[in-house]
């Protein structure tokens, strides 16, 4: 018997249970410290009425015999793959509800999407980012390149025609920079996988926060995308379903690759080794596509938005610099005095009892940088926001 050995080559643990153990300990250590986390991107607003009514009538569906629910439609109940359907269409994309799959959430998705692709791929992922694109690849031991993302391309790299990939991740607005690709931008990116036959995995699980309505909120507003591009969305950050659990995944039938329309492989991995999400969450996910739950869930974001736009406020008077904050829910910003971003989570942990994310964990071009998370309380965030001006930065 033989384990996975690509596993020997993680890191020790993931990046938010490193973090978490180093504030637990840091807490038995100091108890009586108060610690403000704006560190994991955690919702922090409850689920909007919409969604708990929506909920509420559905745990009653299961009760009675005529309404009871088992086992869930493969790809999810037909009822929320329309919702998610009518949503595109109102960003102006069409798709059928047999191209969209739901799921718990993106990040599973992202990881399992895997299955149907072959070892030998090259995949290519932009540093810094979130790392379940490296370590999911990790785990199945394929060949990564990476691109770099750096303050002279605002943290969104774009494609370098002397470098070869098959699949390709992006996300936008990304995690952590906040950085978001523009429509030209993610023209030449579909360009360059038609040209290579290569797939696109995009991440858009923070699309709801993008307030420019010149920036592409869907990689399917593109030209020609649904030829080479996968979608993954969530409701996590868009309805505060972090702890509830359902996301969807798109795989448009245009999109196929040696002889094989992926969507086809996808439903027969689903199938297999997923038995849906639960139907009382599913009919919650459906409140959140309603015209009054939509507009509920942006109330929220609206709150977090502000929450951004204090930290911003914040770092500019301390003269930090940043980027992000304006159509994400991340604020992204240099360490100060050439601090790296662990001595600097150190620091601001043991000086000021505030947590944050370094940007190491997103990848070496993150060493400098520092990631805060508009998702806190709003009380939390000033009072976090107070610390900091209080501290010598
Ligand atoms: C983050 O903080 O980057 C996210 O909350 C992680 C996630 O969505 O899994």
């Amino acid at each position: 018997m033989r384990i996975n050995r690509n596993y020997l080559n993680l890191e020790d643990s993931y990046l938010f249970s490193s973090i978490a153990k180093k504030v637990r300990d840091y807490k038995e250590e100091n108890p009586e410290k108060r610690i403000i986390s704006l560190g994991i991107g955690d919702v922090t607003r409850p689920l909007v009425p919409a969604v708990i009514e929506a909920l509420s009538r559905a745990v009653l569906e299961m009760r009675d015999k005529k309404t009871f629910r088992g086992y869930s439609e493969e790809q999810g109940y037909g009822f929320l793959r329309q919702a998610v359907c009518n949503y595109f269409k109102k960003k102006g994309v069409v798709l059928s509800d047999q191209e969209i799959f739901i799921s718990d959430g993106a990040k599973s998705d992202l990881g399992n999407i895997l299955d149907i692709f072959g070892t030998d791929n090259t995949v290519l992922i932009p540093d810094p980012v979130y790392p379940v694109y490296v370590d999911t690849n990790i785990m199945s031991g394929r060949k990564i390149i990476f691109m770099r993302g750096t303050a002279d391309n605002n943290f969104l790299p774009m494609p370098d025609n002397n470098v070869e990939a098959d699949i390709i991740y992006l996300c936008s607005p990304n995690n952590p920079t906040g950085a978001v690709y523009s429509k030209d931008e993610l023209e030449c990116w579909v360009r360059y996988a038609l040209e290579r036959e290569a797939v696109i995995l995009f991440d858009s699980a923070y699309e709801s926060f993008i307030q420019d309505k010149n920036l592409p909120t869907s990689i399917y507003q593109i030209e020609r995308s649904k030829e080479c591009a996968i979608e993954f969305c969530s409701l996590s950050k868009t309805a505060g379903f972090t702890g509830t659990r359902c996301g969807y995944t798109v795989i448009p039938k245009e999109l196929i690759r040696d002889d094989t329309p992926l969507n086809k492989l996808w439903l027969r991995r689903q199938t297999t080794k997923f038995n849906g999400v639960s139907y009382i969450i599913q009919r919650g996910a459906e409140a959140v596509f309603s015209d009054i739950g939509l507009s509920q869930a942006k109330e929220n974001i609206a709150y977090y938005m502000k929450n951004a736009q204090i930290i911003s406020d914040t770092l500019r008077s301390l003269g930090i610099w940043f980027t992000g904050g304006k159509n994400a829910p991340y604020i992204w910003l240099k360490c100060p005095n050439n601090m790296s971003s662990w001595e600097f989570f150190d620091f601001l942990l043991k000086e000021a009892g505030v947590v944050g994310t370094p940007g190491a964990g997103f990848g070496n071009n993150g060493r400098e940088f520092f990631r805060f998370t508009a998702f806190g309380d709003s009380e939390d965030v000033q009072s976090a926001m107070r610390r900091l001006l209080k501290i010598n930065l």
